[in-house]
């Protein structure tokens, strides 16, 4: 295979979940870098015995040496602490800042011309930290938080409406914490609004609310059943960024990207729908708020600025 992905910290629960959508889906070649090194042999041999099941030729390494990850089309990563129970994701921020300097400088050296996808939390403050410690432009730095928390959203009115996933779509925008922007007018269901569906009587305005907010606790929900964070949508909403990157598919997601003015905010990190190809976030969509919609979105960018800002990126 010509093409190669990357995942740091890849024998972790969410990079060995990326590896092993990327390898399902045959989308490229997969170097999986973790400070463990044993482990991170171990479950790229495990993920390769489970090729030839799966009809797929992705070959899998996993090292401690990056010299292996050299040209890389993209680079996900997730290395990093993941919460406990009670904790929120902004306790991460400065042991995980400093695993960003380490695993950038590395990831800059051996592949500069990559896309690379923090994941990471608290994710947007790591976006930034990545974008800042990289040098590359704000296209090839883009996070991944909007595609996991739209699915949650997606999965949760899926079951509300006894429908199919594939008929509904959902757009959550902000920063990935507390404050997330779930957007009810912006998700639909077999392309109708969510407002019009209550219009219809077919679903309650007081469901949509408890839609929403039970979206923006999705993390803290799994943590607090599994006692640690999430892998599995994680892992998913991952690979579909890198999918969208390698097939150059211009699919528009709900990513983390670094705002220029955009929505009316300017230098730093958040999430909103951006268009995913072979360049990253090659287009930032700005669709139009509410008053109230955007008062939400600006209360989020201030709560990731606040991280930022504590670690001076
Ligand atoms: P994990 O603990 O299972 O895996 C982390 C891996 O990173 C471990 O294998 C560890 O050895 C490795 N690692 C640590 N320092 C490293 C370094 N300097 N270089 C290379 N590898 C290193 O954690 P999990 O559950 O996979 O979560 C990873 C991160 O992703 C956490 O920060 C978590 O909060 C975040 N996360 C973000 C989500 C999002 O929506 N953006 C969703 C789920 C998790
Ligand atoms: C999640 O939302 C913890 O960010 C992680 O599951």
């Amino acid at each position: 295979m010509n093409r190669k992905v990357t995942v740091v910290g890849g024998a972790g629960n969410v990079g060995a979940t990326v590896a092993r959508a990327i390898a399902i889906k045959e989308l490229a070649d997969v170097v999986i870098i973790d400070i463990n090194a044993e482990k991170a042999a171990g479950i790229a041999l495990d993920i390769f015995q489970s090729c030839p099941i799966d009809g797929s030729d992705t070959r899998l390494i996993g090292t401690t040496d990056y010299a292996a990850t050299a040209d890389s089309d993209v680079v996900v990563i997730t290395s990093g602490v993941p919460r406990k129970p009670g904790m929120s994701r902004d306790d991460l921020l400065q042991v995980n800042y400093k695993i960003m300097q380490s695993v950038t400088e590395q990831v800059v050296k051996y592949s500069p011309n990559a896309v690379i996808v923090p994941v990471a939390n608290p994710l947007d403050a790591m976006c930034q930290a990545v974008y800042r410690l990289s040098g590359f432009p704000r296209e090839r730095v883009v996070g991944m938080a909007g595609v996991l928390d739209s699915a949650r959203m997606r999965a949760f009115i899926a079951e509300e409406l006894n429908v199919s996933v594939e008929n509904v779509h959902a757009f959550v925008l902000g920063g990935h914490g507390d404050t997330m922007v779930p957007l009810p007018r912006y998700s639909t269901v077999a392309g109708i609004p969510l407002p019009q569906l209550v219009e219809m009587g077919l679903i309650t305005q007081e469901k949509i609310d408890a839609i929403c907010t039970r979206t923006a606790n999705g993390g803290a929900e799994i943590t607090k059943l599994v006692g640690t964070s999430a892998w599995y949508a994680p892992g998913a909403a991952a690979a579909e960024m890198v999918e969208a990157i390698l097939k150059d598919k211009k699919k528009i997601l709900p990513c983390s990207v670094f705002l220029q003015g955009e929505y009316g905010v300017s230098d730093q990190y958040l999430g909103v729908p951006v268009k995913l190809g072979k360049g990253g976030a090659e287009q930032v969509i700005e669709i139009k708020l509410t008053d109230e919609e955007h008062a939400a979105l600006m209360k989020s960018a201030a709560a990731v600025r606040e991280l930022t800002q504590v670690i001076g990126v």
